[in-house]
């Protein structure tokens, strides 16, 4: 099938690369000429595992194509936006102004039978909009609303092997056609019995929101826990265990910390919350601020812990920040709590070097004030203090003997209880975890 992907960012590259894996023939637009040069030379413009060779190999069998040109997009049966729906400035709903401009661009270029489907996160009432906006231009195409669940880091196989697909399909005499051509593009994934919940667009819009709600209040939650450990001398990843055996719970998504971050959680929770207010229900999803709260207190935890560690006082000393990405095997750090532990200590007057193996040269843009580093011997080099907050793996198998060789103090702070606190207890370091005795 030919399709056009609009929005070649995180979501619409891979989206683009991975359905000219699955043999459609498929043409990515972007606005972007930077990155529309790179994906058109098979480069992927970020880090995510396995996107590269996908690429590649898509633009070398000639099914793959990338352009700034909205024309291009003549001739596919299926039109995906996949361009961001970031948090408005000041506010806390999402900023559809790419939405918008996607759609409007593309309608001069759509034919009777064409499916818009959008996988954009957006507010509930959103896709309804655009469908009248759609018929509205009289081209006879249509609109289905078609969320996506990739994780960064797990993009490629998230999209060709996805654990469910959801359309939010048009009513009517449209929707038999509508579910035929998200049927021939899913195709593959269909053939492996992946679950598939065929419903409207308003439910097709809240799955998305409501997934991701879900997910960040599990992780606030074991948060929250891990605030009373800390003044009970409990566990939290003793408690996680224990309670995450029980199949009801579920370990995943269970791991206290610095907290979540990221393009998708904090800004998808705030947007739920100006939806739901705006739709007279702010008090239904009202936790989800109390969610928003907890994640936000563990940053400062971090912060906090390092100054304890350090006697109450970081002016000048050097701090190793180890992780700048959101999470690790990414180079986002949109939200990024690592990155923002590291800004508030270099706000506190440390000498803070900052490390991570992919997102460095994103966080120099953004905040040009920090000292980076590459080299995780060099990070650790005359550090007084170290605190891990992006789980790398790096880190993880880094040796704690060779570490405190280099470094000039032994405390490190583990902000996302990732390290084998035995082994470095053991190596002489004073090692403390988030919600850990
Ligand atoms: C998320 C959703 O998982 C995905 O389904 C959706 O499509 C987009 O948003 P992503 O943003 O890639 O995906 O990251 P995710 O793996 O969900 O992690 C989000 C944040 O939560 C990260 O900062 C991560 O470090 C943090 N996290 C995750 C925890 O702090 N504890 C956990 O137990 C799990």
């Amino acid at each position: 099938m030919k399709i056009s992907v609009i929005g070649c960012g995180y979501l619409g590259a891979v989206h683009a690369a991975a359905m000219a894996e699955l043999g459609h023939e498929v043409v990515g637009i972007d606005v972007d000429s930077n990155k529309v040069a790179a994906l058109a030379a098979g480069r992927a413009p970020f880090f995510e595992p396995g996107l590269p060779e996908l690429l590649l190999a898509g633009v070398e069998s000639g099914r793959l194509s990338f352009t700034t040109d909205m024309s291009a997009v003549k001739g596919a049966k299926v039109h995906f936006i996949a361009v961001g729906t970031p948090q408005r400035k000041g506010e806390h709903a999402a900023d559809l102004t790419y939405v918008d401009a996607a759609v409007d661009s593309l309608i001069p270029y759509l034919s009777a039978g064409d499916l818009v489907a959008g996988k954009s996160t957006v507010p509930v009432g959103t896709a309804a909009r655009l469908a009248s906006k759609v018929a509205d231009a009289g081209s006879g195409a249509m609109l289905a609303w078609n969320p996506e669940f990739l994780r960064e880091g797990f993009a490629v196989l998230d999209t060709i092997s996805p654990d469910r697909l959801v359309y939010g399909l048009p009513s009517g005499e449209q929707h038999a056609l509508a579910k035929d051509h998200l049927d021939e593009v899913y195709a593959t994934a269909l053939s492996k019995d992946t679950p598939l919940v065929v419903t409207d667009y308003a439910t097709a819009e809240l799955v998305k929101v409501s997934a991701n709600a879900f997910l960040a209040t599990k992780i606030s939650f074991i948060n929250a826990m891990a605030e009373i450990a800390e003044v009970t001398g409990a566990d939290v990843t003793q408690l996680a265990d224990a309670i995450g055996y029980d199949a009801r719970i579920g370990r995943r998504f269970l791991n206290a910390g610095v907290g979540f971050g990221g393009g998708c959680l904090p800004k998808d929770i705030r947007a739920f919350t100006a939806r739901a207010e705006e739709l007279g229900r702010g008090e239904s999803v009202a936790f989800l601020k109390e969610v928003d709260a907890i994640n936000l207190r563990r940053r400062q935890k971090v912060v906090d812990s390092v100054v304890a560690a350090l006697d109450g006082d970081v002016f000048n000393k050097r701090v190793a920040v180890l992780g700048l990405a959101f999470k690790p095997d990414s180079d986002d750090i949109r939200d990024s709590p690592a990155l923002d532990v590291a800004a508030q200590l270099k706000g506190l007057g440390a000498d803070v070097i900052a490390t991570d193996p992919e997102a460095i040269d994103n966080a120099r843009r953004t905040h040009p004030q920090l000292a980076y580093t590459t080299d995780l011997e060099e990070a650790f080099t005359g550090a007084a203090a170290v605190v891990v907050v992006t789980e790398w793996k790096l880190y993880r198998a880094f040796s704690p003997a060779r570490a405190l060789q280099l470094a000039s103090g032994s405390v490190i702070i583990d902000g996302r209880n990732c390290l084998d606190a035995t082994a470095w207890r053991a190596a002489g370091w004073t090692y403390q975890g988030l919600g850990r005795p």
